[in-house]
C-alpha cells in the first residue's frame, strides 16, 4: 500500500518532530491538536528547525519552504481521518488516547492504518478497542525525532503483516532504521534503558556516589554521551516514574520497584530540565548537581 497522506494527532514536542521529519521525507502533513496555540507554536517551532538545517547546509531554502508548504494545521478529527496513515502523539495516558481513536472512528477511510507513539502503553489494548485492530501498529520514535535514528516498531497481538510492512517502508523513506519489537511493557529501549536510570537514582539514595561521580562513572567509564542523572532530567523525572511503574505493575517483579528517590523529586515537583530543576538545577549558567 502507498502512503501519501499522514495525520499527526497531538503537535507537541513528539508530534512537531514527527511533522517535520514527515513532511521533508515529501509525505502530505495534516498535524492536530485540541489547541490551536499548541498548533500555532508547533508550525514556528518546525519553520525554525527547518531554518537551522538550511543554516547548516544540510537542507536548501527550496526544500525547507517545499517541506513547510506540505504541512497543514487542523482541530477537526474528520480531517484526520482522511488519511492513508494517522499516527497519534498526544498526552501519554490512556484515557487520552483512547478517546481520540473513539473519536477518529467514524471518520476513517476503509484502508487508514493506525498507530499511536506511546512509550510504554498496550498496543494491543488500544488496538482492541477500534474496528481495525489487524491495521494498528506502535510507531515509537525517539526524542528528538529529527535527530534521532531509531523507530520501534511494535505489533500488536492482531497486527497484520501488510500493516507492518507498509509503515516499514515508511520508516526507510525518512532514513531511518526500524527496530521490530513485541508489545510488551516499554518495548525493547525503554525497558532497558530507565531501569539503568532507576538503578542510577538508587545508586545515589544509597550514597554510593553522588550526582556528579555517577554521571561521570558512566560517561567514562561505560563511554556513554550522558550520564544516567542528566539523561534522567532531560527524558523527564515524571517520565522516567511512570515508565517503572508500568513495568514494576506490567511484569509484576519486583526487580522494577521504582527508587523512592525518584518519586520524591517527582513530588517535589523537580521534574528535570523542563522545571528547571531535578537531578541538577538549571536556573543558572551552568547546571549545578541538587545532591
Ligand atoms: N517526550 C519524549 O521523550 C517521548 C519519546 C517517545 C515517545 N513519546 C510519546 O509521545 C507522546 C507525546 O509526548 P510529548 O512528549 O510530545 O507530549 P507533549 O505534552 O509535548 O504533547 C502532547 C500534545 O498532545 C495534545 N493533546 C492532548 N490531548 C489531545 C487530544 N485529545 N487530541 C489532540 N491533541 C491532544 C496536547 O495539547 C499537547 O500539545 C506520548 O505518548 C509520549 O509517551 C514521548
Amino acid at each position: 500500500m502507498e502512503i501519501s497522506k499522514i495525520g499527526v494527532i497531538g503537535a507537541g514536542q513528539m508530534g512537531n518532530g514527527i511533522a517535520h521529519v514527515m513532511a521533508l521525507a515529501g509525505y502530505e502533513v495534516r498535524l492536530s491538536d485540541i489547541s490551536q496555540d499548541a498548533l500555532d507554536k508547533a508550525v514556528a517551532l518546525i519553520a525554525r528547525n527547518l531554518d537551522r538545517q538550511v543554516s547548516r547546509e544540510k537542507i536548501s531554502g527550496e526544500v525547507r519552504d517545499t517541506a513547510l508548504g506540505r504541512i497543514s494545521t487542523t482541530l477537526e478529527m474528520a480531517d484526520i481521518g482522511q488519511t492513508d496513515l494517522v499516527i497519534e502523539a498526544a498526552t501519554e495516558q490512556e484515557t487520552v488516547k483512547q478517546k481520540i481513536f473513539d473519536s477518529l472512528g467514524p471518520h476513517l477511510l476503509p484502508h487508514t492504518i493506525l498507530t499511536s507513539n506511546t512509550s510504554s502503553i498496550s498496543i494491543t489494548r488500544l488496538a482492541s478497542r477500534t474496528d481495525r485492530p489487524e491495521k494498528f501498529l506502535g510507531f515509537h520514535f525517539m526524542n528528538p525525532v529529527p535527530l534521532m535514528q531509531l523507530v520501534e516498531l511494535i505489533r500488536g497481538i492482531a497486527t497484520d503483516r501488510e500493516t507492518y510492512e507498509t509503515c516499514l517502508k515508511v520508516v526507510e523513506r525518512l532514513g531511518k532504521t526500524a527496530a521490530s519489537a513485541e508489545d510488551f511493557p516499554a518495548f525493547i529501549v525503554n525497558r532497558i534503558l530507565v531501569p539503568m536510570i532507576n538503578e542510577a537514582v538508587y545508586t545515589l539514595y544509597e550514597g554510593v556516589g553522588n550526582v556528579k561521580s555517577i554521571d561521570m562513572a558512566m560517561k567514562l567509564g561505560a563511554n556513554h554521551p550522558m550520564g544516567p542523572l542528566e539523561l534522567a532530567d532531560f527524558i523527564g523525572l515524571d517520565t522516567c516514574l511512570a515508565i517503572m511503574n508500568v513495568l514494576h505493575e506490567g511484569l509484576a517483579d519486583t526487580k522494577y520497584r521504582p527508587c523512592p528517590l525518584l518519586t520524591k523529586y517527582v513530588e517535589a515537583g523537580w521534574l528535570g530540565r523542563k522545571t528547571k530543576r531535578g537531578f541538577y538545577d538549571y536556573r543558572g549558567e551552568e547546571p549545578v548537581p541538587t545532591r
